[in-house]
């Protein structure tokens, strides 16, 4: 064999040996926690074919506790590029078979490679987190290399999207690379995000909880709103992650793909001339009308288990990517609170920030009122998705289906919050609270000296509701473009977002603005 057949042999060799991981037996114990490699799940995202894999011979450097004796070529992350429909996307998939995936200095130096180029490149970053957390032998240089992605994901916020994926552990502070990305998605049974687990939390708070109930998938895509998706396997999570890059554009200079249509542009739907119930205290169901008015029903939604009171997701009107945000009656009356609108805004400001359209529903009828949101900061919760609403720049295009009153109203996307087309449904009833509520604050007193005060109450209802539980009112002052009939509200919103398509408007420049957080 020649010298350089020789070296060629050689490094096919060292490939392999790479391929491996942590080896075969840790591969096999891989596999019996029901988990994919790094490497297999990667292939599982991509194209077929499109990986290239990069810094594949990258060691750790560590020497402490006989590190020095133990290495494995490309450490404990697998990093590239590779394509989802043809298009770029930048990967790194931490490789558990490898000191449990536990973070080197080396392996953070990877990660930030691939995360420097996406930005080069205006690519997404997808994360694939399967990990111990720091690794101990590595001490404060493993703090270091996380620092440093932390701060590659701060940079790329809002540049290009980033998704994480837990597909197994993400403990301690390592939760926080997740935790700034755009989305979190979660597997049932085997993810798990905590600070602390379950042994500290004993010493510390004497509470006994599991790492399940502590921070599965569950917990936090109902509860803690951290997950944006919780699905039931690592593959329904890969899968769900080339769907959501179908909805989202490469970086913030770009816009989303825009996919044939094949749903017409006119369709009416007569159901919704009758979906609002006459009585306003009855609900109706805002995912019928978000699956009646969007291309082909398809609604891929984010935070669904999270603040069901009001929905937020991506959809297309016409082929074009847009982010509905719609109050949900059934739940809650639709009501805003804290969750609800810290999960409403974080998701007006990744639409604003990656050039997405928002379309918003309204029904709702205010704040949730007591102690339990005004000790939670609702007054701040509230601002944020006032803020976000405020300062987005992308075409907003609001209708309003029914109730719409006082702070809420504003919120929710309102004309003078720079709304583009508000429309709203005959239906609509904008004002500043709902009408007993206004009728017995206006005259309690006066209904006293009545004969009959209820009689009394109920006639002054009766004056509030015609003259504002109507959307004619707020028409007649320009703060409604246009009354429109339910059953054309596809084509409606679908006209307005090509009206908007050339649309430019920039805010002040600023180094940048004190959301409320
Ligand atoms: C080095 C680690 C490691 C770590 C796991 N391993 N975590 N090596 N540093 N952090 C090694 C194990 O020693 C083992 O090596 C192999 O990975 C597989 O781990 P197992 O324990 O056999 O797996 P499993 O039973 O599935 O348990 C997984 C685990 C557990 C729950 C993650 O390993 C664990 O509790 N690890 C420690 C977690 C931790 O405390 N991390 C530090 C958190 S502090 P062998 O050679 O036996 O196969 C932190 C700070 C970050 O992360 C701050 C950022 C700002």
């Amino acid at each position: 064999m020649s010298n350089q057949l020789e070296k060629v042999q050689e490094l096919i060799e060292k490939r392999e040996k790479a391929r491996l991981g942590g080896g075969e037996k840790a591969i096999a114990k891989q596999h019996d926690r029901g988990k994919y490699t790094a490497r297999e799940r990667i292939a599982q995202l991509l194209d077929e074919g499109s990986f290239e894999e990069l810094d594949m011979f990258v060691e750790h450097r560590c020497t402490n506790f006989g590190q020095e004796k133990k290495h494995f070529l490309g450490d404990g992350v697998v990093t590239g590029y590779g394509t989802i429909e043809g298009r770029l996307v930048y990967v790194f998939a931490q490789d558990f078979t490898v000191f449990g995936g536990s973070l080197s200095e080396a392996m953070a130096m990877k990660i930030c490679k691939v995360m420097d180029m996406a930005m080069k490149m205006g690519a997404p970053v997808i994360g694939l987190n399967d990990s111990g957390g720091a690794r101990i032998q590595e001490g404060i240089n493993a703090l270091a290399g996380y620092a440093e992605i932390f701060e590659r994901n701060i940079l790329a916020s809002g540049v290009v999207p980033q998704i994480s994926a837990i597909l197994g552990p993400c403990a301690g502070g390592a939760v926080y690379s997740p935790a700034l990305t755009d989305f979190t998605i979660m597997t049932k049974g085997i993810s798990y995000m905590f600070l602390t687990g379950p042994k500290v939390v004993k010493t510390v708070t004497g509470e006994d909880v599991t790492q399940e109930a502590l921070g599965g998938a569950t917990m936090h895509s109902t509860k803690s709103g951290v997950a944006h998706f919780a699905t039931e396997d690592g593959e329904e999570a890969l899968s769900l992650i080339r769907k959501l890059m179908s909805f989202i554009p490469q970086n913030n200079l770009e816009e989303a793909p825009l996919v044939k249509c094949t749903d017409p542009i006119d369709r009416l739907e007569d159901a919704l001339n009758e979906i609002v119930p006459d009585s306003p205290n009855k609900a109706y169901d805002m995912y019928e009308v978000i699956g009646a008015i969007i291309d082909n029903g398809e609604f891929l939604e984010v935070q669904r288990d999270f603040a069901k009171n009001i929905i937020i997701g991506f959809a297309r009107f016409n082929g074009q990517s847009v982010g509905i945000v719609a109050n949900q009656p059934k739940y809650l009356a639709g009501v805003l609170d804290c969750n609800a609108s810290r999960k409403a805004a974080r998701f007006v400001r990744f639409c604003d920030a990656f050039n997405i359209p928002l379309v918003s529903l309204v029904d709702v009828p205010g704040f949730l009122p007591g102690t339990g949101q005004e000790y939670n900061a609702v007054i701040l919760h509230g601002a944020k998705l006032l803020y976000a609403y405020g300062e987005a720049t992308v075409p907003k295009v609001t209708v309003t289906l029914r109730k719409s009153y006082g702070g809420s109203h504003i919120v929710m996307s309102c004309k003078q919050l720079r709304g583009d087309m508000n429309y709203a449904w005959p239906t609509a009833e904008i004002a500043v609270m709902g009408a007993a509520g206004a009728a017995e604050v206006l005259y309690a007193r006066e209904a006293k000296e009545q004969a009959d005060p209820k009689a009394f109450i109920a006639e002054k209802e009766k004056e509030y509701t015609d003259l504002f539980c109507n959307p004619y009112n707020a028409a007649k002052y320009g703060y409604i473009d246009d009354v429109i009939e339910p059953r054309n509200t596809r084509f409606r919103i679908i006209r307005a977002l090509q009206q908007l398509a050339t649309k430019k408007l920039s805010n002040p420049a600023k180094k940048h603005g004190n959301i409320p957080l």
